[in-house]
């Protein structure tokens, strides 16, 4: 019975760690949906296109191709046939990726290549808006959070382990200001999915938070097999 696992949460607070986690255990698929909006920013950056004018942005929409392929065994995001899983990281992009990523036109094109991925469902999908507005049947739903001066260490650690220097106040204001733009957005702002269960890893290890939601994953499929005629 192959379900779908819909994360969302804060900025920098370990969605693709458990994300990442929780399709291995399970064999499903895993969508980053964070780097579709990365490689939108990305996209109008590279190419000086306003992200602000509306005609710019559709017809900008109109030349993007996105998709996934296993690059060393990790989902690599590819824009046009390109390889942009290293580029859609830089501190560049996330300066402007809260902006792009609350423009309708982008929202729609994107949630319409994330629902045709879901389709087979046995996936689990990290970002904002998945429980909420992407994956509204989702069987699992998560909400994920932590405090912000630990989630600033964690990006900052992240960051220097790819040795990238970047300043621990610089991260911690992005976190923050994304945070905001994220939540407070009108289309598909981040917010709690009445039936998603709230995890705060503040204290948590890897391991722990990954056992709290193979016990929510298995608690749904269990629902599910009471619900299914034999
Ligand atoms: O998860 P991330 O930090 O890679 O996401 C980058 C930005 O993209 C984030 O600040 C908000 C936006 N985003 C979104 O609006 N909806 C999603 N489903 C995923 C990401």
């Amino acid at each position: 019975m192959k379900l779908i696992i819909a994360i969302d949460g804060h900025a920098s607070c370990g969605k693709s760690t458990l994300a990442k986690a929780l399709a291995k255990t399970l064999h499903y698929v895993y969508l980053d949906t964070g780097a579709m909006y990365r490689a939108a920013t990305l996209y109008f950056l590279e190419n000086g296109i306003d992200y602000n004018d509306p005609r710019a942005v559709e017809e900008a929409l109109k030349n993007m191709e996105m998709h996934f392929e296993r690059v060393d065994d990790q989902n690599h995001l590819f824009l046009n046939g390109r390889d942009v899983e290293h580029p859609i990281r830089d501190l560049r992009v996330s300066e402007h990726v809260s902006q792009v990523a609350a423009i309708p036109a982008v929202r729609r094109a994107m949630v319409a290549l994330q629902q045709a991925m879901g389709r087979r469902r046995g996936l689990v999908a990290d970002g904002r808006d998945i429980g909420t507005v992407v994956f509204p049947d989702a069987e699992v739903k998560i909400f994920l959070t932590a405090d912000l001066d630990v989630r600033t260490s964690r990006r900052h650690l992240e960051l220097a382990a790819k040795g990238i220097d970047a300043d621990w106040d610089d991260i911690r204001r992005n976190l923050q200001a994304r945070d905001l733009l994220d939540s407070t957005r009108e289309d598909s702002p981040l917010k709690v999915a009445p039936d998603a269960v709230v995890i705060d890893n503040t204290l948590l290890s890897e391991e722990e938070q990954l056992e709290k939601a193979l016990a929510l994953v298995r608690a749904a499929q269990e629902r599910l097999a009471r619900q299914t005629p034999s």
